[in-house]
């Protein structure tokens, strides 16, 4: 057989994006509830001081970084729940990860990236924050950067509140934005359920009705609220220590619930529900719009789901437990 090639051509490799060795790393990192939120006014940087407990539950998005040639830049793709709605594009934050990590290590992005997404999309649980952690400790291990916890932690403050969070799991107190973190001793499993809406609320929009709310009560009180209390509820920390669902459920704050049930009112009748079926409690996660409720048992977590889907108020429901570990390499 001939190949009609000059004997130089026939041996030259190909130039293709991929590397032939196609050395790929994969990461999981996890979604998170917030147990509590006390939000102080809007500061002067666009942000809220905080003050928040997260729990890190087990639902994950697992990032596959694979390595590329020098100069084939950033290509992404996603698959599962929501995946059609997340964009593919520089806006993403897993790129935008991927783009910081590379100019602080001084080298170029070039890495595929490939999102496995198992947190809601926009349902207030970190879900695109999990992908930007993904990717941090992902590309960290593929490009060798050698990077320290510290220096992790700082890039994934530069790219959100909760990417911090989502690099180091299980339970947690955040100040600052939420991206100041110190670590909460728990024991045993929590089992949650949660009620998923399809469309999503965005954060910076929950933020203002916050605003607007709290500016309303302000007029009606002649003057400022009370300045922000640097601790969460001390029966929330014990209950956590203790293993006491029942009183981490009597515990449960989120001073943005009311902001979400305002843009979402229909929420409040997920939260009824729940709380009629015996949650121990009942709270919108973040900045919603997803419901969370506290289970007594994983048996239970799953009737609860159950019944939302029977009154048909949540598109999608899913049970986990938390606490769950941090981004990981799998
Ligand atoms: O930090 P992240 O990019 O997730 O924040 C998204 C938006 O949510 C911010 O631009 C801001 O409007 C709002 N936000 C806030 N205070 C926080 C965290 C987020 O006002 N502590």
């Amino acid at each position: 057989m001939s190949w009609d090639l000059p004997p130089h051509e026939a041996v030259r490799p190909r130039r293709h994006l991929r590397a032939l060795s196609d050395p790929a790393v994969t990461v999981r990192a996890p979604g998170k509830v917030n147990l509590f939120l006390r939000s102080g006014p809007l500061g002067a940087d666009g942000f809220h001081q905080l003050v928040t407990v997260f729990q890190a539950v087990a639902l994950f998005e697992e990032v596959t970084a694979t390595q590329v040639l020098p100069g084939a830049g950033i290509t992404l793709t996603a698959e599962g729940i929501g995946a059609e709605l997340v964009p593919l594009d520089e806006t993403n934050l897993a790129w935008r990860a991927a783009a910081l990590l590379a100019r602080h290590a001084g080298r170029s992005a070039d890495v595929t990236l490939h999102i496995r997404k198992g947190v809601p999309v926009a349902g207030g649980m970190a879900g695109g924050s999990a992908d930007a952690a993904a990717t941090l400790v992902a590309c960290d291990a593929l490009w060798e950067t050698r990077c320290s916890r510290a220096e992790l932690l700082q890039l994934a403050a530069a790219l959100g509140s909760d990417v911090p969070f989502c690099v180091m799991g299980n339970t947690a107190i955040g100040t600052g934005r939420g991206h100041l973190l110190t670590p909460v001793i728990t024991s045993g499993e929590f089992h949650w359920a949660f009620a998923i809406l399809n469309s999503g609320l965005s954060t910076p929009e929950v933020y203002r009705a916050f605003d607007e709310l709290v500016a309303m009560a302000e007029s009606f009180a002649d003057g400022p609220g009370e300045v922000l209390d640097p601790t969460p509820d001390p029966e929330l920390l014990r209950a956590l220590r203790s293993g006491d669902a029942e009183g981490v459920g009597r515990s449960l704050y989120n001073d943005l619930q009311a902001a979400a049930l305002c843009l979402r009112p229909d929420l409040a009748q997920t939260i009824d529900i729940a709380q009629v079926s015996g949650a121990l409690g009942v709270l919108v996660s973040g900045s919603g719009p997803t419901v969370a409720a506290l289970a007594k048992s994983e048996r239970h977590a799953k009737a609860l789901a159950s019944i939302w889907v029977a009154e048909g108020v949540a598109d999608e429901v899913v049970t986990t437990y938390g606490p769950a570990p941090g981004a990981r390499v799998v």
